[in-house]
């Protein structure tokens, strides 16, 4: 039988992950569908307790959902605890119980492994304090020297912050979104990172002032598509090291694939699979 996996979101138009896990199944040889489930808000109760008696054997949670989705779980893994949030269910074929997990931490860790970024010691500006910057949060804070969260609503940067034990949570700072368009810089920061959905659209444009850039030594933006953003491009003439979402993508849905099947992903496979749906 057909084993069923599937992301669940609101909306999902965008999604790449069921390319990227269809080409992993019908590369290994896995009888199995992964498949979009746009479930809305209204619906999202009847439509939980629908992928129980459908049968899923496990499925991604992507935006709005991630939260959501935790009082529906039977166990919930330290990886998900530490950011309190879920990206990927795994279905116990023996016991039915849901278990949550979160791999967006590690696909953050692998994009800078991948990049040579290495963030033990430096100053980080954080742009965004929604999903994305909690993970990047939980990925960085234990090496990092500080970061400091930049959010347009700052009660959402705040809420980030005191969400961290004591010792994590005086790493960080919060500064003024309007003001990083300053173009004399009052502080520095080694890495800079957008997880915002600002620059997803062509042409809308990130107020991070070159100066800022220029005293950088990376820049990573979390959108993969555009692949090079207006912030990354202006980022590179600065002379940053930069990096896309991509591997953040990819190595989430890896993991992601290992915990439902339990055999190493061919990333390989996956990578090609996303490039070839980003064309
Ligand atoms: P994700 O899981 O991708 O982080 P999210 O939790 O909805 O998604 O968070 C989106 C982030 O992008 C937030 O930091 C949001 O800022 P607000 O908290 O002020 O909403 C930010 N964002 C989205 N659109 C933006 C815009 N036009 N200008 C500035 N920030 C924006």
């Amino acid at each position: 039988m057909t084993s069923l996996y599937g992301i669940l979101g609101h909306p999902l138009g965008h999604t790449l992950s069921p390319a990227m896990q269809n080409a992993v199944f019908t590369s290994v040889g896995i009888d199995a569908a992964y498949l979009p489930l746009a479930i809305s808000p209204d619906r999202i109760r009847k439509g939980l307790a629908g992928l129980k008696t459908a049968g899923f054997a496990g499925f991604n949670v992507t935006v709005p959902y991630k939260e959501t989705v935790i009082p529906f779980l039977d166990r919930i893994d330290p990886s998900a605890r530490a950011v309190g949030a879920v990206n990927t269910v795994v279905i116990s074929r023996k016991t039915g119980q849901w278990i949550g997990h979160n791999t967006d931490v590690f696909g953050f860790q692998m994009l800078l492994r991948r990049a040579r970024i290495r963030p033990a010691g430096k100053s980080v500006l954080l742009i965004g304090a929604g999903g994305a910057a909690k993970a990047v949060c939980v990925a960085m804070l234990p090496t990092v020297k500080s970061i400091q969260i930049v959010n347009r609503t700052p009660e959402r940067a705040r809420r980030l912050q005191i969400s961290f034990p004591e010792k994590f949570r005086k790493k960080i700072t919060r500064g003024n979104f309007r003001s990083l368009s300053a173009s004399l810089p009052d502080q520095s920061f080694d890495i800079i990172v957008n997880s915002t959905s600002v620059g997803l659209k062509k042409g809308a444009r990130l107020p991070v002032s070159d100066g800022r850039l220029k005293s950088a030594e990376a820049a990573i933006d979390l959108i993969y598509n555009p692949p090079v953003t207006d912030f990354l491009r202006r980022a590179k003439k600065s002379g940053c090291r930069t990096a896309n979402g991509l591997d953040m993508l990819l190595y989430q849905g890896a993991r992601a694939f290992e915990l439902w099947i339990g055999r190493a992903a061919p990333v390989a496979v996956m990578r090609r699979a996303l490039l070839r749906s980003l064309l």
